[in-house]
């Protein structure tokens, strides 16, 4: 059997605070953590050649934490998108956003805009940073778009079909094929609903911030084996 491709992982991040906490310290310290772990597991899937990476950084939801903990991760973020900017430029990476900025702080909005613009043209790679993000508002957002090419007549309705529907989301990014959720937590948290639909997912009790390349190594391996048969059968089957 031929291993399977991989061209879209996605990350939920999750654990950061409890990975802080656990050492008695706070959970803006988990957090900082996560942006040097992210760091490094993005520079790591380029070089495995993975085409497009996307991570959870903040969801919708995320706006109900206490206005310190949200005003200390606008902050990370502000200072992150600037200091990251010249590493995932440097090896050709596309750093790109899902989400909605409405509500974002200002300072947030320019050093999206910035990382944005700065990384616009490389084509090692893709970084989909999830950001003021929902996957069912993001599905919502994509009908809006098609609604207006339909009324425009830009699109037919018959030319519509789950393919086509991707071009409609807030970047058109491949189906995703491994997702994987670090912190122990066992949900999708209205995350890459849309495009999740066949995807391998993986949860790990490893927090994030001490996820690393091995493990993800380990993980990619083992996706590589699966038996994925999109609501198909394998030819095994299908033969016997
Ligand atoms: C979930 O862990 C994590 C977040 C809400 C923030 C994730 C953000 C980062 C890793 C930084 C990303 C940085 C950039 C540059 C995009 P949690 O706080 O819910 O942890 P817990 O489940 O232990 O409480």
């Amino acid at each position: 059997m031929e291993k399977n491709e991989l061209k879209h992982l996605a990350i939920i991040m999750d654990g950061n605070g409890r990975w802080a906490q656990k050492q008695g310290k706070k959970r803006s310290y988990g957090h900082k953590a996560g942006v040097g772990a992210l760091e490094r597991i993005a520079l790591h899937a380029v070089d495995i050649g993975v085409q497009c990476l996307s991570v959870y950084a903040f969801s919708t939801d995320n706006f109900k934490r206490s206005k310190e903990e949200v005003d200390y991760l606008m902050k990370l973020f502000v200072d992150s998108f600037h200091s990251t900017n010249n590493k995932f430029d440097n090896r050709g990476i596309k750093v790109v956003f899902s989400g909605v900025t409405d509500n974002l702080p200002d300072d947030v909005v320019e050093s999206m805009k910035t990382i944005i613009e700065k990384t616009k043209d490389n084509q090692n790679g893709v970084l989909n940073i999830c950001l003021n993000y929902g996957g069912q508002e993001e599905i919502i957002r994509a009908s809006e778009r098609y609604h207006k090419d339909l009324n425009s007549g830009k699109i037919k309705m018959e030319e519509m079909n789950r393919d086509k529907f991707y071009e409609y989301m807030d970047n058109n990014l491949p189906p995703i094929d491994l997702m994987i959720r670090t912190g122990g937590e066992r949900r999708l948290s209205n995350f890459m609903l849309y495009q999740m639909m066949y995807a391998e997912i993986y949860f790990i009790d490893t927090y994030f911030p001490d996820f690393n390349e091995k493990e993800l190594d380990d993980i990619i391996d083992n996706y590589y084996d699966v038996d994925r048969r999109f609501g198909g059968i394998n030819e095994k089957e299908r033969n016997s």
